[in-house]
């Protein structure tokens, strides 16, 4: 933060972390002993943490990607209908763009056999599956979706984001040479999986399939294409 505040927020982040005119000289503060010995200076340095996230907030709203969230209650059985609970009360509304495409997770089967999972088991993970173990009934869904898909295995994750961009990831990691083409327009989810790893990068405009294919075709054999 100290180094190129680049604008009117972080400027004035690095102006509320400036450290009093008291505070050490760096050579000082170099080593963990004058560190430790200079606590007492460090505490004098105010932070208004408020005014920090206050400033935060305000840049959000200005540049419109403050968010508010729709109170959305589903009806089950009544499927897209669902109650908003909006600033002026509740009112009836049409969702059509939840993940829940065909209404499944509202049907009674489905509802009925977490019902009775539910009674069998508790609820909640309990834990990721490195320190609680996996539950049983995620086991017999990845078969199912395995067999399903005719794959040897499945992985179930908590939500698409978190398998598109472990995915991703974990692909772009492992295969040399890897060349990620993506389009600017993919979902978050896919852009933040090739990130953070040494594949390299092409993004191209919303698609036209000629796009990729001239992309595709300036690649070196060694890329993998196929
Ligand atoms: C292409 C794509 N990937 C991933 C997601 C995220 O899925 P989830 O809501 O299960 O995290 C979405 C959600 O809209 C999506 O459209």
């Amino acid at each position: 933060m100290a180094g190129g505040a680049k604008d009117g927020m972080s400027s004035s982040f690095a102006s509320s972390l400036e450290a009093p005119s008291s505070a050490p000289p760096m050579a000082e503060i170099m080593s963990m002993e004058a560190l430790n010995m200079n606590c007492a200076a460090r505490s004098a340095i105010h932070l208004d943490y408020s005014a920090l996230f206050d400033l935060a907030l305000d840049q959000l709203r200005e540049e419109r990607r403050y968010r508010v969230f729709a109170d959305l209650e589903r009806l089950a059985g009544r499927f897209p209908h669902a109650i908003w609970h909006s600033p002026n009360g509740p009112r009836e509304v049409v969702i059509w763009c939840s993940n829940d495409y065909l209404g499944m997770a509202q049907h009674p089967k489905v509802v009925g056999a977490m019902v009775e999972a539910a009674s069998r088991m508790g609820t909640g993970a309990g834990g990721t599956r490195n320190i609680a173990g996996t539950n049983h009934p995620l086991i017999e869904l990845e078969h199912e979706l395995a067999t399903l898909h005719g794959k040897e295995a499945a992985l179930v994750f908590t939500s698409g984001y978190v398998s598109n961009q472990t995915g991703i990831a974990t692909i772009a990691k492992l295969l040399p040479n890897c060349l990620l083409l993506s389009d600017a327009l993919n979902h978050n989810s896919m852009i933040e999986g090739g990130c953070g790893n040494q594949a390299r990068k092409s993004r191209y405009g919303v698609t036209t399939t000629s796009g990729i294919s001239s992309n595709c075709c300036a690649l070196p054999i060694h890329t993998g294409r196929s």
